[in-house]
């Protein structure tokens, strides 16, 4: 995709702009500052740790700080700065105080909504609606413009198969295919069609790349994995983000085989610029090149600029290595002037795109206050949080309740909170605007339905129970409603778990509520898959409520009341045991797949099969799948099949149906997962309704990476599986002959 953002005006304008600019000017526009941060890395900080400045104080040198250097030309980006008065305020001084005039860009993380939260991507991803998650993107873009951001970090879009690593929360998933397809409708929702629209943001594919894969599922660890899987199942997702026209890529923290990705020369130039062919810039993420020093890369902070800078890495997020460390290697010829140059081309062909020479104040204060939190803002949070939760039980139909009851007992420490279930990264977002489970019930339930609350136990201390009230409310209640999980910083960045299970006396608490013999529905609050084995085995229902945002209690009741039949599958396999991970449903074949046999791959204590499986979700009505087709049985290479299958509503509610369809390479020159997701449809069928669903698969996608790392479709058998689940599906296969 070369001739994304490059215009042959812009182009001439950067170049001139280039020939005036000083050298401090080049490196300023390669610097991100954070504000009250930035400081941290001036005398400032240290007065105000000794006492010798109030905070106050700070904050006004601090604001000085960087109001000077915005002033002085040397700074190009800001993170952090929110509202549009603060935005335009620095915007003035940069376009009408600085020598060249040249615009800031504002970045934020801008993750899962601004003001209107969304559920955390993990959930979004569940619902497997594209157009839904574009939509959401949209929202998050316009509500930031209108406080002044024009640049969000996201969408993260690295695979991790490993629930450990806290930061699942923020990604799409374990599956390459699906990862994909949600990276183009979060690139086109944030970003739209045309980047000059002042209600559309800058997106940015991160952590470039690896991150997800780090070892043991800890943050910052190191990653080695082989070339083939590199390319077959963490790029794909960053060259869908490039395809669908992102304008920033994010270094990642983790190194790759031995080399850090921030100053990667192979990363950043060869896989990002000349294999994808990215044209936007590359911000490192925060810290991360200094940390080069740390992970025994370079020898000091200068080396590491240089190494980073070289490799392609062209804007520092918020350390201030290159301001520093850059000026005297260019002047002394280490850094050739050229290498400087194209980092600086690249941060101003963005802000050309962007508009931002031509309109530097996008936004203003009465344009944020009509947008944040729209009513249609709100009323989407809700859409996209009933279709993101996953129904993962429902013995003897218990879901969906009845409205007119006589006492709903509502147990646990999540039922009655709000900051938590905004989920990670919402630095943006006020719990005050978050509907509780609790309030989401009570504004359910029929007018003679009691509903009764205790919270039972703290998520996390194990000092803070109260299960003998939880017990006397559940008493004599129709049915017992338990929202329990973890709280939202046991997930997202550097949040990894050694456990999985439900934290503190959570599982206490259920088992004692279970002991009353009342219908148990437990809603589960996470950022993450989690080991709930006696859950599985002892809940009446199981309604995966992930962390959804400002409208969670509502959606939450909408799906335990009927008004919405759930349709959400999981994104992510969870495990039975922790000692299973990773475990992920794509896993390449062994010699000796687990079996009742002793000699075969699996444990000896424990289950081989993961709790749920990917792609697994129920719904209130049932679908049978018949009448599988395929367009021949046989295809060249460049032949594309289709395949077709009918599905059928088999219960009595209308209801939404994830048609998945799954490959496998039977016999190839290198070991191929069992199956792999190459195709979903989401369908909506009224009862005893019908559909035929069809999918189109192109063999050239259906190669893969041989020993030499050349892409190769290979002539043979391949299994299709279409279904309602990775477990699940009516079976086919197809040769692909050669021509
Ligand atoms: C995270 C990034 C984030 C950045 C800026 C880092 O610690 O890894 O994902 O965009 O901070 O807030």
């Amino acid at each position: 995709m070369k001739e994304h953002f490059i215009n042959e005006s812009y182009e001439k304008k950067i170049n001139e702009l280039i020939n005036q600019m000083t050298l401090e000017e080049k490196i300023g526009q390669l610097i991100q500052i954070v504000p009250s941060l930035f400081g941290a890395f001036d005398e400032t900080i240290a007065k105000l740790i000794n006492g010798e400045i109030s905070y106050d104080e700070f904050q006004k040198l601090d604001r000085n700080y960087h109001e000077d250097k915005i002033r002085g030309g040397v700074l190009g980006s800001m993170g952090g700065v929110t509202g549009a008065e603060t935005s335009n305020r620095l915007q003035k001084i940069a376009v009408e105080e600085s020598r060249l005039g040249i615009p800031l860009i504002f970045g934020l993380d801008v993750i899962h909504g601004y003001k209107t939260i969304f559920p955390i991507p993990l959930a979004e991803a569940c619902s497997w609606d594209l157009e839904w998650m574009e939509k959401t993107a949209e929202i998050a873009a316009k509500e930031a413009a209108a406080a002044g951001i024009h640049w969000t970090f996201a969408p993260m879009v690295d695979i991790s198969r490993d629930p450990r690593w806290g930061r699942v929360a923020e990604g799409s998933g374990e599956d390459t295919y699906l990862s994909s397809e949600i990276a183009t409708a979060r690139v086109k929702g944030f970003q739209g069609e045309d980047l000059t629209d002042a209600q559309r943001i800058l997106a940015c594919a991160k952590h470039f790349i690896g991150y997800g894969g780090a070892v043991g599922g800890r943050d910052y660890n190191t990653v080695d994995m082989s070339p083939q899987t590199l390319h077959e199942v963490y790029l794909p997702p960053f060259e869908a983000a490039t395809n669908a026209g992102v304008g920033t890529f994010m270094s990642a923290f983790n190194d790759l085989n031995g080399v850090p990705c921030t100053a990667s020369r192979y990363i950043l130039t060869y896989l990002l610029r000349d294999k994808l062919g990215f044209n936007g810039f590359v911000v490192s993420d925060a810290n991360s090149i200094a940390e080069c020093v740390e992970h025994g890369y370079s020898r000091d902070r200068k080396e590491a600029s240089r190494k980073a800078l070289l490799a392609g890495l062209d804007m520092d997020m918020s350390q201030g290595t290159y301001l520093q460390d850059l000026p005297e290697q260019v002047e002394n010829g280490d850094i050739p002037e050229a290498s400087l140059d194209e980092a600086v081309r690249r941060v101003l062909r963005m802000k050309f795109n962007l508009g931002l020479f031509d309109n530097p104040y996008r936004t203003n204060q009465e344009i944020e206050k009509k947008s944040l939190l729209a009513p249609e803002h709100v009323q989407a949070a809700r859409e996209m949080a009933k279709r993101s939760i996953v129904l993962l039980k429902n013995e003897h139909n218990t879901l969906p309740l009845k409205k007119k009851l006589n006492k709903v007992a509502v147990i646990g420490p999540l039922a009655d909170n709000q900051r938590e279930l905004l989920g990670t990264w919402a630095v943006t977002g006020d719990p005050n605007d978050v509907t509780t489970v609790l309030s989401g019930i009570e504004g359910a339930v029929h007018a003679d339905t009691e509903v009764a609350y205790s919270k039972g136990c703290d998520v996390s201390d194990k000092e803070e129970t109260d299960i003998d009230t939880a017990l006397k409310v559940a008493s004599d209640s129709d049915v017992i409603i338990a929202v329990v999980g973890e709280n939202s910083d046991m997930s997202g960045e550097a949040s990894s778990r050694m456990e999985l299970d439900l934290p503190g006396r959570q599982e206490e608490l259920l088992k004692a509520l279970h002991q009353t013999g009342k219908p148990l529905v437990v809603v589960l609050i996470n950022g993450r898959p989690l080991t709930i084995p006696w859950v599985a085995a002892h809940a009446d229902a199981i309604v995966e409520a992930w962390q959804l945002g400002i409208q969670s209690g509502n959606a939450i009741a909408d799906v335990l009341f009927g008004d919405y039949n759930p349709s959400g599958k999981l994104a992510a396999t969870f495990p039975y045991s922790v000692g299973q991970v990773p475990i992920y449903y794509n896993h390449p074949r062994t010699g000796r797949p687990a079996s009742e046999v002793k000699f075969t791959s699996k444990y000896i204590d424990g289950p081989h099969e993961p709790l749920y499986p990917f792609g697994f979700g129920l719904s209130y009505t049932t679908f049978e799948y018949g009448n599988l087709n395929l367009s021949s049985s046989e295809f060249t290479k460049n032949e594309k099949a289709i395949i077709s299958v009918d599905v059928t509503n088999s219960g009595n509610q209308s209801g939404e149906e994830i048609v998945q369809l799954y490959i496998a390479d039977v016999i190839a020159s290198r070991v191929r997962p069992v199956k792999e997701l190459r195709g979903f449809k989401k369908i909506m069928l009224q009862p005893g309704e019908c559909k035929s669903v069809k999918f189109e698969l192109e063999m050239q996608d259906l190669g893969f990476y041989n020993e030499e790392m050349d892409y190769v479709i290979e002539p043979g058998l391949f299994k299709l599986y279409v279904g309602p689940n990775s477990k699940e599906g009516l079976e086919g296969e197809f040769n692909i002959i050669k021509q």
